[in-house]
């Protein structure tokens, strides 16, 4: 497998810390992108990759989005993401070499003194939270027993919700009832979202890789896709709730729904992507402002000592910024996803 040194190095964000633990081939990577607006922030991924390039690129790609995400929303935070590039997939490891891993990771945030804050991401939970929380008080998300402000997927599925509504106004629907939306993946997030959708009159279509994990849908009414059709499916409103990177220029093209807003980082694969769903009038919510609930519950809870309700009224705000996003978009003739940049780029040189 070849790797291009240059351009894997090439990146404007402020820090890569880059670990290797032995003990259970581990490759640890936290990228700093920006404190301009405060110490950085982002979640933990851990999963495997195909090379230590990839993993390295994905943290760096996945930092850049939370400084987005971050002054999108308006939080006093800067960007950052944690990867744990794993030997094997997380169910193949035992318990003992997930903890060592969990304590060398503790160990690098102690080392980075607060400049940077993790919390839960694909791949770790809560619990993997109270865990780091022994070594470190550098993380956000611990269980509500051990202190911390819980699973953020709860607010993540309400933003996203809030945002699928915002999605439809802007193709002149004024409510979920009878529209037909596709939700890939059904982990925490996915799932919770189609329970909000279901309630609101929404006909659900849902698919994950992990057939069983759409039990619960399938309980509400809910049909399963294949996984492999999702971009082929035709549907009002395709809600990205697993991986991202599954829209680029080519699958742009042809994606027969009229809303994209879902929970995935980095949903788009390439920069055309967002001019081709522009061009075709694809309202495309951005995945930084449209899955910003659960670092809006994370640093409201923990840092600004918001209250439950607080934490709400700005999570359905998010329907509110993106009507602005889109409205910018439409008056200076530019995608949603630059008017949502130029929204947090403006916030971000006034810090
Ligand atoms: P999760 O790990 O609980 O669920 C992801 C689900 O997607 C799993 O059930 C998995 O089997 C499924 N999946 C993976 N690849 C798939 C594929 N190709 N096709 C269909 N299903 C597939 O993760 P969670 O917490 O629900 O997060 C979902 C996404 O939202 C992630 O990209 C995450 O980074 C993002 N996000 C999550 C936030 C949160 O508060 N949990 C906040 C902001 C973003
Ligand atoms: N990983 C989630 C996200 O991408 C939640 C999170 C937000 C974790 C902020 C840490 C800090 O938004």
């Amino acid at each position: 497998m070849h790797i291009d040194v240059d351009q894997t190095l090439r990146w404007s964000g402020e820090m890569t810390c880059i670990r290797y633990h032995e003990p259970t081939g581990t490759f640890l990577i936290i990228a700093i992108d920006s404190t301009a607006r405060g110490p950085a922030s982002g979640g933990t991924r851990a999963m495997t990759y195909e090379n230590v390039g990839s993993a390295i690129a994905d943290a760096r790609r996945l930092a850049g989005a939370m400084t987005l995400k971050m002054a999108a929303a308006d939080l006093p935070m800067g960007g950052g993401k944690s990867v744990l590039a794993l030997p094997r997939p997380r169910h193949q490891l035992s318990a003992d070499e997930w903890k060592r891993i969990l304590h060398f990771h503790a160990a690098n945030l102690e080392l980075l003194n607060g400049s940077y804050t993790t919390g839960p991401d694909v791949g770790t939970s809560s619990a993997d939270m109270d865990v780091l929380g022994r070594t470190t008080k550098h993380v956000f998300g611990r269980s509500t027993a051990q202190g911390g402000a819980g699973s953020s997927a709860e607010a993540t599925a309400r933003g996203v919700h809030a945002s699928i509504r915002a999605g439809l106004a802007e193709t002149g629907r004024s409510s979920l009832a009878g529209t037909t939306v596709l939700v890939q993946g059904l982990g925490a997030v996915g799932a919770r979202l189609c329970e909000l959708l279901a309630e609101a009159g929404a006909e659900l279509l849902v698919t994950d890789v992990h057939p069983e994990r759409c039990a619960s849908a399938v309980a509400l009414g809910a049909r399963t896709v294949d996984p492999g059709r999702v971009t082929s499916i035709e549907c009002h409103v395709f809600a990205p709730c697993a991986t991202g990177g599954l829209i680029n220029s080519e699958t742009a093209r042809t994606l027969p729904v009229a809303v994209v807003a879902g929970a995935a980082n980095n949903v788009l694969a390439d920069a055309g992507a967002a001019h081709v769903l522009a061009e075709r009038e694809i309202v495309y919510a951005p995945d930084f402002v449209a899955n910003s609930g659960g670092a809006i519950h994370l640093v409201g809870r923990e840092v600004l000592g918001w209250t439950a309700e607080t934490v709400s009224e700005r999570t359905e705000a998010i329907e509110d910024t993106l009507r602005t996003i889109f409205a910018d978009a439409r008056t200076r003739g530019i995608t949603t996803e630059q008017a949502a940049i130029d929204l947090a780029h403006a916030r971000l040189a006034a810090a």
